[in-house]
C-alpha cells in the first residue's frame, strides 16, 4: 500500500536518499528543507522515475512560525501522512568547548533539538487523529558517545534520542511507533557543513575509511518502516566497519 512519507532536510545527503529509496518503494512524499531548487531538481527527478506523488516545501526548522504555519498546510494539502523522517540537522564547527562559537551552538540545537520538536508537534495530532503513524528521528552515535570538540553536537544528538524514548512513552497507548536512527560516519555534505565550506578539511574525514553511505542509512529506514503493525523498532545504531564509538575510527 502506497504510504504518506514527510522528510525534513531531504535536499541533500542522508534525506535525499531517504527519500529516493521511498520513491522506489512506491511511496508518495511530502519533502522540506530550505533550499527551493534542490527540492525542485529531486521531485522532477523523482516523478520522471518512479510513479509517486511528490509535494515540496521550503522550510526553515528553526523557524517556528514557519514550522506551524506551513506544517499542517502542506500535509492536508498532501492528504495526511503515515511517516515522519525528522532528520534535517547540522553539526557546526569541531573546537574544544571553552573555545568554540556560541552561534554555532545556538544554530545546532535551534536546527537539531528545537526544529525537530516544532516540526513531531505539528505532526503528531495528524498521526493522533489517526491513531497511527511513524516518526523516525535522525541521531548519531554521536548521541551515545560524546567525542573531543563535538561537545554541543553530541548534546542534541543525546536529546533526540531521549525526545523520542519521551514521545513513544506518551503515544504508548496508540498504534504510532517512534525509532531513533543512530548512524555513525557517513559520507556526506555534513562535515563540508560542519567545517563551513571547508571542503579540504571535510574531504580529510573520509579519508581513508570505508564509510556509511547514505543509501545504507536509508535501505535501513525503509526496512524498519516496513515492519507489521506489532513490531516496533525503538533505536538502530550503524556503524562503519572500521568505527568503533561515535569518532574512533581506523583509518588505513
Ligand atoms: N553524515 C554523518 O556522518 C551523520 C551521522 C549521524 C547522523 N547524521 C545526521 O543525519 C542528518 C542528515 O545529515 P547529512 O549527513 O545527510 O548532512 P547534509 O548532507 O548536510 O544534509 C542535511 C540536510 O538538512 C537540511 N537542513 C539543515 N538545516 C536545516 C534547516 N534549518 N531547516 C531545514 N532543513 C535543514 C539540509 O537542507 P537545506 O540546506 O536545503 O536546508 C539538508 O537537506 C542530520 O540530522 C545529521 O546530524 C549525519
Amino acid at each position: 500500500m502506497c504510504r504518506r512519507v514527510f522528510v525534513t532536510g531531504a535536499t541533500s545527503g542522508i534525506g535525499k536518499e531517504i527519500a529516493i529509496s521511498f520513491a522506489q518503494y512506491g511511496d508518495n512524499l511530502l519533502l522540506c528543507a530550505r533550499r527551493e531548487e534542490k527540492l525542485a531538481e529531486l521531485k522532477a527527478e523523482l516523478e520522471a522515475d518512479y510513479d509517486v506523488r511528490v509535494d515540496t516545501f521550503t522550510l526553515d526548522v528553526r523557524n517556528r512560525e514557519e514550522v506551524e504555519t506551513k506544517v499542517p498546510q502542506a500535509i492536508k494539502a498532501f492528504g495526511g501522512v503515515d511517516i515522519l523522517v525528522n532528520n534535517a540537522g547540522l553539526a557546526q564547527g569541531l573546537d574544544d568547548f571553552q573555545d568554540s562559537s556560541i552561534d554555532d551552538a545556538v544554530t545546532m540545537i535551534d536546527t537539531n533539538v528545537k526544529g525537530l520538536i516544532y516540526v513531531a508537534r505539528k505532526v503528531l495530532p495528524f498521526m493522533m487523529e489517526q491513531n497511527s503513524g511513524h516518526i523516525i528521528n535522525m541521531g548519531s552515535t554521536a548521541g551515545i558517545y560524546a567525542y573531543a570538540k563535538g561537545a554541543v553536537y553530541c548534546a542534541t544528538k543525546a536529546a533526540v534520542k531521549t525526545l523520542s524514548d519521551g514521545i513513544r512513552i506518551d503515544t504508548i497507548a496508540t498504534d504510532i511507533k517512534v525509532t531513533t536512527i543512530q548512524p555513525g560516519i557517513v559520507e556526506t555534505p555534513f562535515s563540508e557543513v560542519r567545517f563551513h565550506g571547508d571542503a579540504q578539511r571535510a574531504a580529510s574525514v573520509y579519508a581513508g575509511i570505508d564509510a556509511i553511505q547514505p543509501e545504507d542509512v536509508a535501505d535501513i529506514v525503509l526496512y524498519v518502516s516496513n515492519q507489521p503493525k506489532r513490531v516496533q523498532i525503538s533505536d538502530v545504531t550503524i556503524m562503519a566497519n572500521q568505527q568503533a564509538t561515535g569518532f574512533m575510527v581506523h583509518k588505513k
